[in-house]
């Protein structure tokens, strides 16, 4: 079990990362985002994603990511993204895609507890860019490439993989 714990957003002006870190995670096998505050508006984008695209992504709100993190720490792996940490390209093998993990990303800066309660902190590159790219690599990596497998139940449209176009299936659901 893949989970992703988005923490430290600013609200309006973020809404379209978090968008994006959601279709991400979505997209590359990861089944549910925790943020910390609660955003309605987030909740709806969820629902409108698995309704059209298949699947069941879920999203939850949490209000102490402290007390949140100390219960998951107990089954599964704490990985948080960040330019300080140690390189993906070493850190890689280490990691076991088969652990259940809440991968950690950020917004601006991270407070100093989530580096020592993680078991991982890792650097995808050691150059800024930003939590989308970094999700996106890092559960590339881990699953080299077999999260594309994945098969979304119940979507009402599917795309059918086209050398030269869009080639969209839409499926009446009763
Ligand atoms: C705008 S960046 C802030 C950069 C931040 N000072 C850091 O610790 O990586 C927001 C988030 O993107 C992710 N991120 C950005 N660059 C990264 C990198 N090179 N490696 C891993 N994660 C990165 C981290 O999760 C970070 O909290």
């Amino acid at each position: 079990m893949i989970e992703i714990l988005q923490i430290g957003q600013r609200l309006v002006r973020d809404e379209r990362v978090i968008t994006h870190i959601i279709l991400v995670a979505r997209a590359f096998n990861a089944t549910k985002i925790y943020m910390h505050e609660n955003n309605e508006h987030m909740k709806n984008t969820v629902y409108k994603i698995n309704s059209t695209w298949g699947g069941n992504f879920e999203i939850d709100f949490i209000n102490n990511w402290k007390k949140f993190i100390k219960i998951k720490k107990k089954s599964y792996k704490i990985i948080h993204l960040t330019m300080y940490g140690e390189d993906i390209n070493c850190a890689c093998s280490k990691i076991n895609a088969e652990n259940n993990m809440l991968i950690i990303v950020g917004a601006s800066k991270v407070p100093r507890e989530i580096y020592e309660i993680a078991d991982y902190n890792i650097a995808i590159g050691n150059q800024p860019h930003s939590e989308i790219s970094a999700l996106a690599v890092f559960l590339d990596r881990i699953q080299h490439g077999k999260q594309f497998l994945k098969k979304f139940n119940n979507a009402k449209i599917e795309i059918i993989p086209d050398v030269r176009g869009k080639n969209i299936l839409s499926k009446t659901i009763d």
